[in-house]
């Protein structure tokens, strides 16, 4: 077989980042292989998100600038897929004449027979249909085990789709209806990324806490205790979790499962009941915080972090101190602030009562302000302790300057149990000089906190264990 080589950009959630490997194990069945320059690539995808107006414009503004290389390459194919390509369709081609191929959010699994098309016929392809019963993964199998598993920590789709139709989202009408993967399948496809040495599993669903009840599969929490079990892996993190499904089993499991990170992503996105009403949230402000309160009750030292959307049409100043009261009550561990943004097919893009775009911005300062105090407090708190951390590389910052230590000191990165990322270095490598022989991706190790900085905590290794700087030992140690 002839080798070929893709390059994707990928837009948009986690979920996203998943689509684009099952892509890439499509296309590797019929010889394309990743690569990381694209004017090297025989095939160019973007894979898209619609969330908000801005991620659909930077899809089309990619793809325009595709038309230059096209132009100079016709052989070049050119394909859009993801959440815009579903939202989208057939319209695409009209707007952009040099893409090839518009294939939606659940086409992943006959991608390869679609390419082959292209490649044989020289057609340009539609395909964005959803059959709401069924959803298609591409396995991870010997052949293309090799793709991309540098990164220690995986994200794993659990379900698609979604049938909670909260006014502002676009995801029901591009994911379509909630479907769940049978848990043989999602331990088997773990069992093999954990093979070849992966550390830590994101479980992904847009609301997770309802995986398997619509196909009569186990409960969500029943399947973490299975992922638990799965010998060589050392965390597992999910997302997302809707509040009016938090389960008393869910809460329960952060105590029993000793691999289940000490995080909770919990959107609440907005605090006040009259906006969560228009929403379709299904659950009220009280309702949220009793949930924070049997959460943290549960398990002490839980990190949970939320979304917010601020701007929802109708929102007045009262109800915007609302959200504020609610922050500030709650004082999330990290917060994600959105502008409300109207979509296609979203019920909200009709209500009346839209908050003008300056106030909209306004009321994101003042949420981003407030919870930067939260967060620069969590932050300073952790100083002076010790933290496990599942190392991911090398840190962006590699040479710290030399008021920290000698010019060319290794620093590495990774992230705590509860999700804060921490810089360290390794002593031992400071004085020695020697290349570090005991700190690599996936690897857990214990490091003392020294420094809060804005968005981390910098800190030192320390090892007291000498089974966490061993490469056998990892694999025995729990988050
Ligand atoms: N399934 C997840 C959310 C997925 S979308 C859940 O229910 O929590 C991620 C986040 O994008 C949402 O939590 C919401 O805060 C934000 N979002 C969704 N639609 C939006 C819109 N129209 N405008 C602004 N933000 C939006
Ligand atoms: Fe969108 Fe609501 Fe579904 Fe989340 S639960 S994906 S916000 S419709
Ligand atoms: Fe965006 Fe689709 Fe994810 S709309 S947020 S890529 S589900």
């Amino acid at each position: 077989m002839k080798k070929k080589s893709v390059y994707i950009n990928t837009i948009g959630c986690q979920m996203n980042v998943y689509d684009t490997e099952q892509i890439i194990r499509a296309l590797f069945t019929i010889g394309y292989r990743p690569v990381a320059l694209m004017d090297k690539a025989d095939l160019i995808i973007v894979n898209t998100c619609a969330i908000r107006e801005k991620a659909e414009q930077k899809a089309f503004s990619f793809l325009g600038r595709l038309a230059a290389m096209k132009r100079k390459n016709p052989g070049l194919i050119v394909g859009i897929g993801g959440c815009v390509a579903q939202q989208e369709g057939r319209k695409i081609f009209k707007r952009m004449p040099h893409v090839d191929l518009v294939f939606g959010t659940r086409a992943i699994g006959r991608l390869h027979h679609i390419i082959q098309q292209i490649e044989s016929k020289k057609c340009r392809i539609v395909d964005v249909e959803i059959e709401n019963d069924r959803c298609d993964f591409i396995s991870l199998n010997d052949i293309n085990g090799n793709a991309d598993l540098e990164n220690k920590s995986k994200f794993v789709t659990i379900m698609q789709g979604c049938d909670n139709f909260c006014t502002y989202c676009v995801v029901p009408y591009v994911r379509g209806r909630e479907i769940s993967r049978k848990p043989e399948d999602i331990i088997n496809e773990i069992g093999k990324l954990v093979d070849s040495g992966v550390r830590e599993i994101t479980l992904l669903g847009q609301n997770v806490n309802s995986y398997g009840k619509k196909e009569g599969l186990c409960s969500f929490p029943e399947l973490l205790s299975l992922v638990n079990d799965i010998e060589g892996l050392s965390r597992i993190r999910f997302t997302t979790s809707h509040p009016k499904d938090l389960s008393k089993e869910l809460i329960l499991a952060f105590n029993y499962l000793d691999k289940l990170c000490n995080h909770i992503h919990l959107p609440v996105q907005s605090g006040s009941n009259k906006i969560l009403k228009k929403m379709n949230r299904k659950y009220t402000r009280e309702l949220y915080i009793e949930n924070i309160e049997k959460l943290r009750h549960n398990c002490v030292d839980i990190a949970v972090t939320s979304d917010i959307i601020v701007g929802f049409p109708g929102e007045t100043e009262s109800d915007f101190e609302d959200t504020i009261s609610l922050v500030n009550h709650v004082k999330f561990d990290g917060l994600f602030a959105f502008i409300y943004s109207d979509r296609p097919n979203a019920p909200a893009a009709g209500f009346l009562n839209k908050v003008p775009e300056k106030e909209k911005k306004e009321r994101l300062q003042r949420l981003l302000d407030l919870q930067k105090i939260h967060t620069d407090k969590n932050n300073r708190a952790l100083t002076g302790s010790v933290e496990k951390v599942l190392v991911e590389g090398l840190s962006k910052m590699q040479c710290i300057g030399k008021s920290e230590k000698a010019d060319g000191v290794q620093e590495w990165t990774g992230r705590t149990s509860t999700n804060r990322i921490v810089n360290f270095i390794d002593p031992a490598f400071c004085n020695s000089g020697k290349e570090s022989m005991h700190i690599a991706a996936g690897k857990m190790v214990d490091v003392k906190i020294e420094k809060a900085m804005a968005h981390s905590v910098w800190g030192k290794a320390v090892k007291t264990e000498p089974e966490l700087i061993n490469s056998k030992g990892v694999k025995s140690y729990a988050a």
